[in-house]
């Protein structure tokens, strides 16, 4: 080592030890901050305001929330955005005695000014890259807009599609959606916290919100400890590991107690197990409700509860504004646990370095230059990538040249707002892309006629009728069904899932004229829609795609753009199957297509099968799997296996496919899945190209959670199986552990 680079180790060294007071680290920042603060100001540094009222016009609400932000008695305010007013709000913050900046946090779940496909769409791309890069663009211009802090990724794993926020998740599995959380956090936070370009993640909703009863949002959940372990939590621990700055507690109770009131969730495993170092927010009110739920006897109680839990801020309850500073002084709460949740709420506002530059994310002239560059190309790739081929019967797709008289018929052909679906801020209609307009960019205006066929919930026989002559003049019909984008998203839970109104009806009358007809869905969620699996030509699940989305679906009809993406969810055949998902467990009567269904594990008016499968979407081309060999068919705990197969394009166009990796432990201390995703790879071919694939299964892939929680593995048989599809497994084999 040169002479020069340990002198400059050794300056590095004392310059970040305390004893020379260069430069304190983040912790005794806090601690010397912490120590100047009077119990109000602590417990405002917990305290978070929506500010929609603030920056608007004058009410009552405004001037509180603006005198307790200059006295120190806020930490965090949502719903203020733009450097305008996240400036003028952040002022008042430097009015107050201790200068401690606010943090700005927002909803930013599928983009900020340029949408993206929602959160759902994109986990259909199984695209880890282009998931991450989509949350990077949300961040940069989150970030030139004063934000500090997005809410995001809903990582709760959603089995039941009638839950309307299944559309904000990854899907039903763990394993994905440990893949994704990971993908986001990294896409909206980047390498560090400090950064211009990144925000603040917050994995939520802490936890099993997902598994809500019957569907319905905010209702209780009920879970065993080994399904919570196994199949819920691992999406939040893969963001903790990842690094996500917070976490947001969650409506429901698990087990007879509210997550927010929740200590198993929060203190036990949380930052007890996990080691968690950041902070948990309150999900909007949460704490307030503990008493509705009849778990706090009043407002204070629930105070004290939640911070006794861990839940370290109160979003919008005004609950621990309230009761917090009393419970403290009559001795119901530590002094201790308070000032364990200010620093951690403190570290994150130095990390971002708001305590050098309270202003750093209220940039004007940023804010001009980010807000003026295009990202529309970015969203254009995650949309086409995000879209599923469910049907393509005789090659009705790509589109023939040879149209020249294409029907677009359909409540969402023209359709802009529903394209940025729900959890959107402000989408501006003007700059979303219809499917029309889509088509209208490709197409000759003289090769495409229109008409709307009706609303989304309700048609008259005039409008089936006008759209059935439409249908008898063109080569083929495009038609574009679905949902409105307020039918899912936060309360929006459906007892039926079906394609809503005479939308089927339409679609028999228009398919009933011989033509061939492709039928786009639209929807935040999987809806039922057995007459168009049965009959259409064609059918493309195009979510809500965001601001691109009529470029990126006309991209994908016409071929430019050959679809890969695979359903992350189950598709139902009936409402009566929900929840509906690949990895059940077989049940000591299985019903696998026997003659008779008596005294087997099944419905007698309805199939066991899904409509659609996890992990299932077409392609324009065709895969053929072979050849897969395991370099040794028996392995210890210390050993892995590696297994590879070859995949070949043995169609006519280049494309990509998802392979994808199943195991089953056939048999265990705790019944396990008839199969579980443990693996995947997306590979691109040029038609007569072939690869091998590699997948490596190590103990830690074998590992479950025991009835004593213990995460191990046993020794005994698995399957292996190696598919397209988690109904579609075109290799399998077996291995032992010993
Ligand atoms: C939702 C959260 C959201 C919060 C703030 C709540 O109703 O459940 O996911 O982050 O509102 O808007």
């Amino acid at each position: 080592m040169s002479k020069t680079m340990t002198a400059a180790m050794l300056l590095a060294a004392l310059s970040f030890n305390p004893l020379f007071g260069q430069k304190k680290t983040i912790d005794q920042k806090v601690d010397s901050l912490l120590q100047k603060m009077t119990i109000e100001e602590k417990v405002g540094q917990l305290n978070q305001y929506s500010g929609r009222e603030l920056t608007g016009p004058a009410s009552d609400k405004k001037t509180d929330i603006a005198s307790d932000i200059k006295n120190g008695w806020v930490g965090s305010m949502l719903n203020v955005k733009g450097v305008k007013d996240t400036r003028e709000v952040q002022e008042m913050a430097m009015q107050s005695r201790l200068k401690i900046p606010l943090l700005f946090g927002l909803d930013v779940i599928h983009g900020y000014s340029t949408i993206f496909p929602i959160p759902l769409a994109e986990a259909a791309s199984w695209d880890l890259e282009v998931i991450a890069q989509s949350a990077h663009v949300a961040a940069t211009e989150a970030a030139a807009a004063g934000i500090h802090w997005t809410f995001a990724p809903m990582v709760d794993v959603a089995r039941d599609a009638r839950w309307g926020r299944v559309m904000e998740g990854a899907g039903e599995d763990p394993f994905l959606g440990s893949m994704i959380a990971k993908a986001r956090v990294i896409g909206f936070q980047g390498k560090q916290l400090g950064g211009t370009d990144a925000i603040m993640a917050c994995a939520k909703h802490f936890a099993a919100y997902g598994a809500a009863i019957a569907g319905r949002d905010y209702n209780a959940v009920d879970m065993s400890e080994v399904t919570l372990w196994q199949d819920y939590l691992p999406p939040f621990k893969a963001a903790a590991d990842a690094g996500v700055a917070t976490f947001m507690n969650s409506f429901n109770t698990l087990n007879g107690v509210p997550a927010t009131g929740n200590s198993y969730l929060q203190r036990t495993i949380l930052k007890g197990k996990w080691n968690y170092t950041g902070f948990v927010v309150s999900d909007w009110n949460s704490i307030g409700e503990m008493t509705r739920w009849g778990y706090a006897e009043n407002a204070a109680d629930a105070a004290s509860k939640a911070i006794n839990a861990g839940s370290d801020m109160d979003m919008e309850a005004r609950v621990y504004r309230r009761n917090l500073v009393e419970l403290v002084k009559q001795g119901k709460v530590k002094q201790n646990i308070v000032d364990d949740a200010v620093r951690r709420v403190l570290r994150k506002k130095f990390e971002l370095g708001l305590f050098d530059d309270p202003y750093k994310f209220s940039d004007a002239a940023r804010e001009q230059k980010v807000f003026g560059t295009d990202f529309n190309p970015v969203a254009r790739d995650v949309a086409k990538k995000s879209i599923v081929l469910l049907k393509n019967e005789r090659n009705t797709l790509p589109l023939q040249n040879s149209y020249n008289k294409i029907a677009l018929i359909g409540p969402l052909v023209k359709a802009k707002r529903d394209l940025a679906g729900s959890w959107s801020l402000t989408p501006d209609s003007a700059k979303m892309i219809s499917l029309y307009q889509g088509f209208e960019n490709v197409y000759k205006a003289t090769q495409l006629s229109y008409t709307k066929g009706g609303e989304i919930l309700s048609a008259t026989d005039e409008d089936i009728q006008q759209a059935v002559e439409l249908a008898k003049q063109s080569d083929i019909v495009i038609m574009a069904l679905g949902e409105t984008w307020d039918m899912t998203g936060e309360s929006k839970s459906r007892a039926d899932i079906h394609v809503p109104g005479k939308q089927e009806a339409l679609f028999n009358a228009v398919k009933a004229t011989g033509k061939p007809v492709v039928v786009v869905l639209m929807a935040g969620r999987p809806m039922i829609f057995n007459d168009i699996a049965d009959k259409a030509d064609a059918i493309v699940y195009a979510w809500w795609l965001g601001t691109e989305a009529g470029n990126a679906i006309v991209d994908v009809l016409t071929g430019k753009y050959n679809p890969a993406g695979k359903l992350p969810v189950t598709f139902p055949h009936d409402n009566g199957q929900m929840p509906l998902y690949y990895a059940y467990l077989n049940t000591g009567r299985p019903y696998v297509g026997q003659k008779s269904k008596q005294y087997l594990s099944a419905y007698i008016d309805a199939p066991n099968t899904p409509r659609y499968a996890f992990g299932y979407g077409l392609s324009y081309t065709t895969f053929k799997y072979s050849d897969m060999k395991l370099d040794r068919t028996e392995m210890t705990a210390k050993d892995s296996i590696v297994v590879t197969c070859t995949v070949a394009n043995t169609g006519k166009y280049t494309g990509e496919e998802v392979v994808q990796l199943y195991l089953r432990d056939e048999f265990a201390s705790v019944v396990r899945p008839v199969k579980e995703l443990k693996g995947f790879s997306k590979i691109k071919l040029e038609p007569g190209q072939q690869t091998t694939v590699r997948f490596v299964i190590s103990n830690e892939l074998l590992k479950f959670y025991n009835s004593q929680l213990q995460y191990i593995s046993e020794p005994g048989s698995f399957k292996l199986m190696i598919g397209s599809a988690s109904d579609d497994i075109r290799l399998d084999g077996t291995f032992k552990l010993k």
